[in-house]
Order: structure tokens, then sequence, then C-alpha cells
């Protein structure tokens, strides 16, 4: 049994995914070497953190090959926007008003911060997408954030009004550091907000790939709760993120400056209503995860033995993860369609899919698509409107598996 990297005691095996490849290692070539290690969730029945057991060097996933850019979707562009406006909301009448984003990708939510003339600086490590956030017109450091460099930024830019984070918190392993460096960066009547995929609906739904190597951690209000706590921090707020498959963003402040919303006690409620805080709460869930992949598995081979192709939709991460415990190879799937330039012409890690450019997909008329980025479904429905008026059909697998 693995040490909590929060409070250092003993965590217990949820799940087994066996040997799995880096989820954004997409290849040039479908043969040659490639990288495995052994993706295993696990819970600390102390802390309540639900974490990976092992972990892949960071320079390994993020670097100048990072295939992430975020502002491939209209969804998570406009939930960006929203976000900078309430920055820029709480900078008015502020001379001083310093914001700090921790992974800032391609800029999609500080280049508005940066347009509106407020103080900024983004943290990102990947060199390729912090070029991209400085074409954006944002500053950007290039480093990983922990308490050295925190205070560092803190030397060059002044104390942090606000410091954010969307989907980069569960990418950081010694999280304690980065919790040590808010409170370095962090003004005494700042606040840190951020969010991540949401344990609750990660088991709720049985949405298993959201476990892959960059997801070190998978936050409930209960673990984030305790982190803070360890820091002297408090979480005061919770707020549900309808991105990324069901987000949550914390809010957490120094001291008890703001009262506790009354959210937090109803999530933290729901959370252990569902067993969120106890190792017997996940029993159900391997079980769960076992049963989607088979179901799914049996539906693409009775439609391929039925002659029918099938195209993916997507090269996300996440599929990573279903692809490889599931076993769905370019037997069943054709190519992955996907609009990210990085990723178009490569093959995907592990299962070696071709990855090919969106006009394949539309010249293509395959009769079914595996929906992949089953977490834009709203916005690629509406886009792929035209091929469902054709007959094509979308194949989806979250809670269960299903055709439409
Ligand atoms: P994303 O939602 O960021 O998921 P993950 O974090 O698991 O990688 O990835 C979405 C992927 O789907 C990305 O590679 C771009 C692609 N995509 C399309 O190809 N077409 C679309 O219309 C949308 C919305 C996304």
């Amino acid at each position: 049994m693995a040490d909590c990297r929060i409070c250092k005691s003993k965590t217990v095996r949820v799940m087994d995914f066996g040997k799995m490849p880096i989820a954004n290692g997409f290849l040039e070539k479908p043969t040659g070497s490639e990288f495995f290690f052994d993706l295993v969730f696990v819970f600390c029945p102390t802390c309540f953190m639900a974490q990976l057991e092992n972990t892949v060097k960071p320079e390994m996933m993020f670097n100048e090959h990072y295939h992430f850019i975020s502002s491939t979707s209209k969804a998570m562009q406009e939930h960006f926007r929203k976000t900078a406006e309430a920055i820029i909301e709480s900078a008015s009448g502020k001379n001083d008003f310093l914001a700090v984003e921790l992974g800032c990708n391609d800029g999609i939510m500080l280049r508005h911060v940066a347009a509106a003339g407020i103080k900024h600086v983004g943290i990102e490590p990947s060199s390729n997408v912090a070029q991209l956030a400085r074409r954006n017109g944002v500053t950007v450091e290039e480093c990983f954030f922990n308490r050295q460099t925190a205070l560092e930024i803190a030397q060059k830019y002044g104390k942090a009004d606000v410091i954010c984070g969307a989907n980069v918190m569960c990418h950081i392993e010694d999280i304690n550091s980065v919790f040590e460096g808010v409170d370095a960066l962090l003004k005494d009547d700042g606040a840190l907000f951020f969010e991540d995929p949401y344990l609750g609906d990660i088991v709720r739904k049985s949405s298993f790939d959201q476990i892959y190597d960059e997801h070190v951690y998978y936050y409930s209000g209960l673990s984030v709760a305790e982190l803070a706590k360890r820091h002297g921090l408090k979480l005061v707020d919770m707020q549900a993120q309808n991105v990324h498959g069901g987000s949550m963003r914390y809010y957490i402040e120094k001291g008890a400056a703001r009262a506790v919303n009354t959210r937090v006690e109803k999530y933290l409620s729901e959370e252990k209503a569902l067993g969120l805080d106890r190792i017997e709460g996940y029993a159900r869930f391997k079980e769960s995860v076992d049963r989607i992949c088979q179901d799914l598995k049996s539906t693409l081979m009775r439609l391929k033995a039925e002659g029918k192709r099938i195209a993916g939709y997507g090269a996300t991460s996440k599929s990573t993860t279903v692809l490889n415990y599931a076993q769905i190879g370019p037997e069943i799937l054709d190519y992955i369609s996907d609009i990210t330039p990085t990723k178009i012409d490569k093959f995907t890690p592990g299962m070696h899919i071709p990855v090919k450019a969106y006009g394949n997909f539309l010249n293509d008329n395959v009769p079914y698509t595996l929906l992949l980025a089953w977490n834009h479904k709203e916005e690629i429905l509406k886009k792929e409107d035209a091929y469902r008026k054709n007959g094509g059909k979308f194949i989806t697998y979250f809670p269960k598996v299903s055709i439409e």
C-alpha cells in the first residue's frame, strides 16, 4: 500500500487499470518503443484524497510536445471568458491588483484579463503552449509552481489578489508545495480558486476515463477542505461547473475573512452520502467500470460483425484510458477525427489508432461514430446535426452505452 501524498497515511487500492501509456503521448509512427506505467487508482481513508498510486515524471508529460490546447472548444472559450469577467470585476477600483493563473495554457482565460489592462501573470511549464499564450498578449513565466517559484514571482510582480487554476491542480504531484506557494504569494485578503474534474461526478457516472497519468488527484470538497486546513487555509465555497464531464470549482481563503457559503456543507453532506469519505463508497466502482467496458466492446464488435465502419470523434486524453482498458484498436475504429493540428496524422497512445483531420470525417459519412470527446456532447451534436440527419449515429458510454 502506497502512502498518501497529502497526509502520509496508507492508501487503499480502488482499481488497477494495468499498464497504460501516457495519455497525450501521440506517436509519429505506429511502431517502435513506447512508455507504459501501472495506472492504479487509490483512496486515502484519512484525508479522503483519491489519487494515483504511481505517477510519471512531469517532464515526460508537460514538455514542448504537449498536445493539450485549451482553445479547441467553443464552450470552453465561453467558460473561460466568464471566469475572466469575474476576475476583471473583482479588480475594479483596485490599483495594485494582481491575478496569477497556474497552468495558463494558450491564454484562453488570461488573454481577456490582459486585454482589460489588468496586471497578471500566467505560469506555464510547457513551452509550446506558453508561446501561444504570449502571442495572445499574456505575460508568462515558464516554470512549475511551488514555494520557491512563488517567492520569486512575489518578488518580481508583488503579492496576488487572486490565484486561480483550471484543470491544473489535479496534475501536480507535490500539491503540498503548491499550497505553500499559494500561502506565500497570496495577499492576506486574497483568494485562491481552482477547478478540476469532480470526484463526485466520476463516481456517480463511473466516468473512469478521467483517470490517467496527468491526473494525480481526484478532488472532492472533503479532500480539498482537509488539504486547505493542513496549510492554514479555508475552503469557503464550491461551485459545480458544467465542463469536462462534471467539474467543481473550489474557493479558498487565508483567514476566516469571508463566511463559508452554505453550499459547502450541502456538497460535503452529498459526498458523505455517496460514500466519498470511506473505502466502502468505492466498492461498486470497478464493477461498474468493467460493465461499461464490456458493453462498449461488445456493441462495437457487433457493429463490426454487421460490416459497419466506425470512426472515433475527439482524440482526447481521456480516451487513452477507455481505448487501452477496453482494448479498442484500429481493427475497430478506422480513425479518430480531431481538430487539434498537433494530433493530426499521428497515432493514439497504446492502441495506435490513426488521428485524422476533421475534413476526413466530414467527407466520410461513416455510419457510426464513437464520441470519445463526450464532455463536449452538446456542442458536437449541434455541430454534427447534418451527419445525424443523414443517418449517422453517435455512440456514447457514460453512464451507460447508448447509440443516438
Ligand atoms: P478535451 O475536452 O480537452 O479532453 P481531454 O482533457 O480528455 O483531452 O479534448 C477535446 C478533444 O476533442 C481535443 O483533442 C479537440 C477535440 N475536438 C474536436 O476534434 N472537435 C470538436 O468539435 C471538439 C469540441 C473537440
